[in-house]
Order: structure tokens, then C-alpha cells, then sequence
């Protein structure tokens, strides 16, 4: 009996653990994209974790009210996103890899360097930190759209009062991941139906 048990584990499917992370400005479309993908590669029997950052632990509920208090100081906020991401990695990410799943993110810490990156921090010293503690991802999908299109899904409208504050922090942002050239980034026009995204990132992810 037991020998039969070792044969019938040794013959499953032992899969590769893939980390792939969806990363854009608000309004591009992230969320569906993720949950698009995760069905796909359900279908093709991988286990998937999908989640997002800030997570919705004790510090990503801080930063998520932060958001709408403005309490926290830059630099605040910064060091609870990395705390966040830690905890992050630690329960979550490295687990999920090491038993060969493919994790699905919703942002990561691209997104640190152009958020944080817009508030006077160093988008290169702000990855350096994080290279030191979060694995860094098997694919990036970097979702593009052009600003209008973008702020009009948010629902900014043109002379509204923070239209230019949001429009100005969006470009930054925009700058700071068209700058990422390592081989794992790939940028995907966003401005298509999701099938039509989701069609252009599936042909990206190894069979
Ligand atoms: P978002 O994906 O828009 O989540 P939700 O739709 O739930 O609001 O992310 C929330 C905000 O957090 C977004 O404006 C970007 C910001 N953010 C940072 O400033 N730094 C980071 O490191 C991350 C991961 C997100």
C-alpha cells in the first residue's frame, strides 16, 4: 500500500512555480486582467493564488486609510508598504512558490518606486531595498493606456479641481514604469477590450 502511494506521488504533475505581476496606472484594468489570467491557468490545472498590494492585512488597512485621512507622513507610508510587501512575501508569496503554484499579483514594488517615487523618494533606492527581502517576479505585464483614457476611467473629468494634480501624479507614474527595461517586463496595450488583453498576455505565459 504504501509503495503504491509513493508511485501515485511521484507521478503527478510536478509543475514550475511561475510569479507573475500586473503592474499600470489606476484605471488600466489590472484587477480583471488578474482574474482573467488566474481562470485560464486553472483551466490548465495550476494551482493559482491571486493577490494584491497593499494586501488587506493590518498594514495595507492602514495605508488603504491613510489614503483617504492623509494622517501618515511620506515617509510613514513608505516603510508600511514595506512592511506590508514583507509580511507579504514571508506568509504568502514564498510559500505559494515553493510548493510550484503560480502566484498572480495585483502591484507590487513597481508600484512603490513610481508612488513613492512621485513623493520625492528614489525609485532606485527604493528597489534596492526591496530586492533585498521580495523575489523578484518570473513576468511583469505592464498595462499602458494613454492619460485621458485612464483618468476618464477613474472618473477624473477634464477642469475638475484635482484633474491637473491627478493627471501630473499619473504621468510620473507612467514615467517611472516606462523607464523598467529588465527582460521580464512586458508592456501590453491597454486600450482594448479585456478578451483582447487578456488574448495578448496569455500568448506571453510559457505553456
Ligand atoms: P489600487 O490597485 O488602486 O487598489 P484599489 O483599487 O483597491 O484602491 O492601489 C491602491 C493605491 O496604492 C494605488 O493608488 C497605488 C498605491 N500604491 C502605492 O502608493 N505604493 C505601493 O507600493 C503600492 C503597491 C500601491
Amino acid at each position: 500500500m504504501r509503495g503504491l502511494q509513493v508511485r501515485v506521488l511521484l507521478g503527478a504533475p510536478n509543475f514550475h512555480s511561475m510569479f507573475i505581476v500586473f503592474e499600470g496606472i489606476d484605471g488600466t484594468g489590472k484587477s480583471t486582467q488578474v482574474g482573467l489570467l488566474a481562470e485560464t491557468l486553472r483551466a490548465r490545472g495550476r494551482e493559482v493564488i491571486t493577490s494584491k498590494e497593499p494586501t488587506d492585512g493590518p498594514h495595507g488597512t492602514r495605508l488603504r486609510q491613510s489614503a483617504e485621512t492623509g494622517r501618515l507622513s511620506s515617509q510613514e507610508e513608505l516603510d508600511l508598504f514595506h512592511r506590508d510587501r514583507k509580511e507579504h512575501v514571508e506568509t504568502l508569496i514564498k510559500p505559494a512558490l515553493a510548493r510550484g503554484a503560480v502566484v498572480i499579483l495585483d502591484r507590487y514594488f513597481f508600484s512603490t518606486m513610481a508612488y513613492q517615487g512621485i513623493r520625492g523618494f528614489d525609485p532606485a533606492e527604493i528597489r534596492r531595498i526591496n530586492e533585498e527581502f521580495a523575489p523578484l517576479p518570473d513576468l511583469v505585464f505592464i498595462l499602458e493606456l494613454d492619460l485621458d483614457t485612464a483618468l476618464s476611467r477613474i472618473g477624473v473629468r477634464d477642469g475638475q479641481a484635482n484633474e491637473f494634480e491627478q493627471r501630473d501624479a499619473l504621468q510620473k507614474c507612467h514615467d517611472v514604469f516606462a523607464s523598467l527595461d529588465d527582460d521580464f517586463i512586458h508592456r501590453i496595450d491597454a486600450d482594448q477590450t479585456p478578451e483582447e488583453v487578456h488574448e495578448a498576455i496569455v500568448k506571453l505565459i510559457p505553456e
